[in-house]
């Protein structure tokens, strides 16, 4: 009886000393799917700005659009430990082609299912095991000023992306995905910091 009930004290111990650990965990976890959120919003906002302006995209307002969008996710990682990036198979910037074979299997994951919008995957980077975050972009009407037929991409964007795939999009299409890698170590030591 005595043997059993330690053993019993003993299942219950781990269950305790488990549970205030994972609370920060998830909350990265959580607080990643919200900044991308923000991230999409952001562009979305900025492209819609652009709409019903009659000017051709310039330089300027390209500067509006879609770069402030990589600027803030280079932020993103520096701030927080994280990788974030955007990943595209049709991409313009040629820093954003899709970088492992998971990455080219998420993109194929969002083509094959147009209601999945976003989801977890376990993965090594480098040298580094993590969780990696997927979310998908879709093209809105806003993006076609600059995403939409080749001939009539703005004159900036032919003259400066001589590698570009990111054009003849129609609404609706999957433009690319986020992709935020959050490492196993950086978890492990936001739990040691909150660990009495
Ligand atoms: C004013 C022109 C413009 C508009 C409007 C625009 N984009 Fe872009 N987009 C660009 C340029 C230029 C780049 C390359 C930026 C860079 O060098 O990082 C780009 C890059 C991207 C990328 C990164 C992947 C890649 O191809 O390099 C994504 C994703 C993207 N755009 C999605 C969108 C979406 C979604 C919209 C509409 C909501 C949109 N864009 C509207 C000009 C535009």
């Amino acid at each position: 009886m005595l043997l059993l009930g330690v053993m019993v004290w003993l299942l219950g111990q781990p269950a305790i000393a488990w549970a205030a650990p994972t609370v920060p965990h998830t909350d990265d976890l959580a607080r990643a799917v919200q900044e991308i959120e923000n991230l999409d919003g952001l562009r979305s906002g900025l492209a819609s700005s652009l709409e019903g302006s009659t000017d051709e995209p310039t330089m300027q307002t390209m500067k509006e659009v879609c770069r402030p969008v990589g600027m803030q996710a280079k932020k993103l990682s520096q701030e927080n430990g994280w990788q974030v990036k955007q990943l595209a198979s049709k991409y313009r910037n040629p820093d954003h082609a899709p970088d492992n074979l998971h990455a080219r299997m998420a993109i194929a994951a969002f083509e094959q299912h147009p209601d999945l919008v976003g989801f977890w995957d376990r993965e090594t980077l480098g040298d580094q095991t993590g969780s990696r975050y997927y979310r998908r972009i879709d093209v809105e009407a806003s993006c076609l000023a600059c995403h939409g037929l080749q001939n009539n991409r703005p004159q900036f964007v032919k003259d400066n992306y001589p590698q570009d795939l990111a054009f003849d999009f129609q609404v609706g299409d999957l433009r690319g995905m986020y992709a935020v890698f959050i490492p196993d170590e950086l978890q492990m030591a936001i739990q040691d910091a909150v660990s009495p």
